[in-house]
């Protein structure tokens, strides 16, 4: 038809996060929760995510049915079966072509810490767990600033078999541009 298909892919920061902000320690989560590997791995399925170097080597590995894009400044970095990009914006870029050929209608932000920072002022919707217990760690998300969102959903969760703590999942929705 001639007409000019403009995609447009909301970057949605997928986020498990304790009551005092700790999102993990020493490169691994402190907590096991199988009900919200669950939920992360059923909204993340058939979707391209962008995570830092630390979170993906914490991982380890490739996740199935997902393509994932890390972000390094490391320009010698490689991995097997994954996408690397070297700064956000190619990271965007390399996912953004990605969700086009999976069939994606949006892009995953799986962290750590320094990409959940990066990424705030750009994501359109946080899928957040908070995670009913205050916990030591050394990564922290960062506080998404209180008039830029709007809280759209709320289910609050007990502890499922094998949870170590109860939970709440909240779906913050930006109401503006970033500043
Ligand atoms: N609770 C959750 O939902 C959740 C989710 C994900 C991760 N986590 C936790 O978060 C922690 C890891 O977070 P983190 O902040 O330490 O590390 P991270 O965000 O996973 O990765 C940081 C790395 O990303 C690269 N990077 C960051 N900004 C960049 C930029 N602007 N341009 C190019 N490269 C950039 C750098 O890699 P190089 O050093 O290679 O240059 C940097 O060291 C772990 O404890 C993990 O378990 C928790």
């Amino acid at each position: 038809m001639g007409s000019v298909e403009i995609m447009a892919f909301p970057l949605v920061i997928v986020v498990a996060v304790a009551e005092n902000g700790v999102i993990g320690k020493d490169n691994g989560l402190t907590w096991r929760m199988p009900s919200d590997l669950k939920r992360f791995r059923r909204i993340t399925m058939g979707k391209p995510l962008i995570m830092g170097r630390k979170t993906f080597q914490s991982v380890g590995r490739p996740l199935p049915g997902r393509e994932i894009v890390v972000i390094t400044r490391d320009e010698g970095f490689t991995a097997e079966g994954v996408h690397i990009a070297h700064s956000p914006k190619e990271a965007v870029a390399k996912a953004k072509a990605l969700a086009k050929a999976m069939g994606a209608d949006e892009i995953i932000i799986a962290g750590g810490g320094a990409i959940y920072t990066a990424f705030l002022p750009c994501a359109s919707r946080i899928d957040l767990t908070r995670v009913h217990a205050s916990i030591d760690g050394d990564a922290i998300f960062p506080s998404p600033a209180q008039e830029e969102w709007r809280e759209t959903a709320r289910e609050e969760h007990a502890a499922g078999p094998g949870d170590d703590h109860a939970f709440t999942l909240i779906t913050l929705s930006r109401t503006s541009k970033s500043p």
